[in-house]
């Protein structure tokens, strides 16, 4: 957790007012993956890692943001921000500020520190987490209120329109929504959502391949760009049909045989996938460890094999799992291609797990994993520095 005093100082020493600071959690998945954009039902839950944005504001019309994390000062007007992207972090703040602009917000003169210790590049949503911390800390300066959800609408807006990545709304939801203890379960398409107690005693073990494969961004939008051709396909059997979402597999089954095969493995994962996590938000709620674990392993056999988004480095996490003592069930999360596995681990062998599964991985690989113990964390929130 990053020392907010130290912050604050800082923040004090560059700019010499006080600021007000804002954190917003990164995530882990436990299950519903790529089902998102699909309109589909995900279980994700927020995580202790997170971005603190301090902010105060300025008399003029400038916006000048800084990073510990990250070189260069940089200075806008506000009046004026820059349309293009630049492919770096600032994406991240000037996304979100200018989609509160679109949506009303009077955006003020401002100086912003962003720092975070969420591990960027591991699919646990370090973006995300900035966009929702800068968006509350640009909010507390507007007279316009937003509600948790209409601001991760905007935030995903920001990324789907200003970064250019057409991710679904996951990561930001949990983001400003997220529990402590608790998972949730979120209906993509109507944004219901309702929380999962995480059964006492169980820890979210967290294990970072330390690879990141340069083809995500690429095979992401491809492998929306198939779910669609897939609602396509389905659509002109029934025009009802918006989204995988409304397909069953009933009527997967009974047609799906004409679609391509590529296409026909893609609708399966996310139909199949969107039952799996409606079926592991009931067996967590039952107490079901096992029934989630099995669900979670059948989520990352179909991610590997139907939606081909995994990695020999994420299936070589995933066996590392496999026997290890209090090892409940495990799966990669995230987009994929790299990145992280998440493992539900009994508490009292969560050390262990811990220890067992980064040695076994080395000795597959031949990299040094990390691995952070985690617990369901809150959303975003503001910190009081008193
Ligand atoms: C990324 C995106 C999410 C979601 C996942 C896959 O994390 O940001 O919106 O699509 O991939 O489930």
């Amino acid at each position: 957790m990053v020392n907010l005093r130290e912050l604050a100082q800082q923040f004090e020493e560059r700019f010499r007012n006080a600021p007000r600071i804002f954190r917003a959690p990164g995530r882990v998945n436990l299950i519903g993956e790529h089902t998102d954009y699909n309109e589909g039902f995900v279980m994700p839950a927020a995580v202790e890692f997170s971005s603190l944005v301090a902010i105060a504001p300025r008399k003029d019309r400038k916006l000048l943001i800084q990073s510990n994390q990250f070189p260069g000062d940089l200075e806008f007007d506000v009046d004026r921000l820059p349309a293009q992207r630049t492919g770096t972090w600032r994406d991240y703040v000037l996304g979100v500020a200018l989609a509160l602009r679109q949506h009303g917000s009077d955006l003020q003169g401002a100086n912003l520190l962003v720092h975070g210790n969420v591990p960027i590049g591991s699919g646990l949503s370090s973006s995300a987490s900035i966009e929702v911390a800068s968006a509350l800390a640009f909010i507390s300066l507007d007279s316009k209120r937003f509600s948790l959800p209409e601001i991760a609408k905007l935030c995903r807006q920001a990324e789907n329109e200003y970064v250019g990545a057409r991710v679904g709304i996951m990561d930001q939801f949990v983001s400003c929504m997220g529990k402590a203890g608790h998972a949730l379960l979120l209906d993509c398409r109507s944004l219901e959502f309702q929380f999962a107690h995480i059964p006492a005693g169980i820890e979210l073990v967290v294990c970072n391949t330390m690879v990141k494969h340069d083809l995500a961004t690429g095979a992401y939008n491809q492998r929306r760009a198939e779910c669609e051709e897939g609602v396509r396909f389905f659509a002109k059997a029934d025009p009802g049909i918006r989204a995988l979402r409304d397909v069953s597999s009933e009527m997967l089954e009974r047609i799906g045989g004409d679609l391509s095969l590529t296409i026909r493995k893609r609708c399966t994962h996310v139909i199949r996938e969107n039952q799996r996590t409606l079926d592991a938000a009931r067996a967590l709620g039952d107490g079901d460890l096992a029934r989630m674990g099995k669900l979670m392993r059948e989520s990352h056999e179909s991610l590997r094999d139907l939606y081909e988004v995994s990695c020999r480095e994420l299936d070589a996490m995933v066996a590392a799992a496999e026997g290890l003592p209090g090892f409940i069930g495990g799966r990669m999360t995230g987009g994929g291609f790299g990145g992280c596995t998440v493992n539900l681990v009994r508490e009292e062998n969560a050390a262990d797990f811990s220890s067992q599964i980064a040695q076994r991985y080395c000795q597959a690989t031949g990299i040094t994993p990390q691995i952070y113990p985690c617990h369901a964390d809150n959303g975003a929130q503001e910190l009081s520095l008193s």
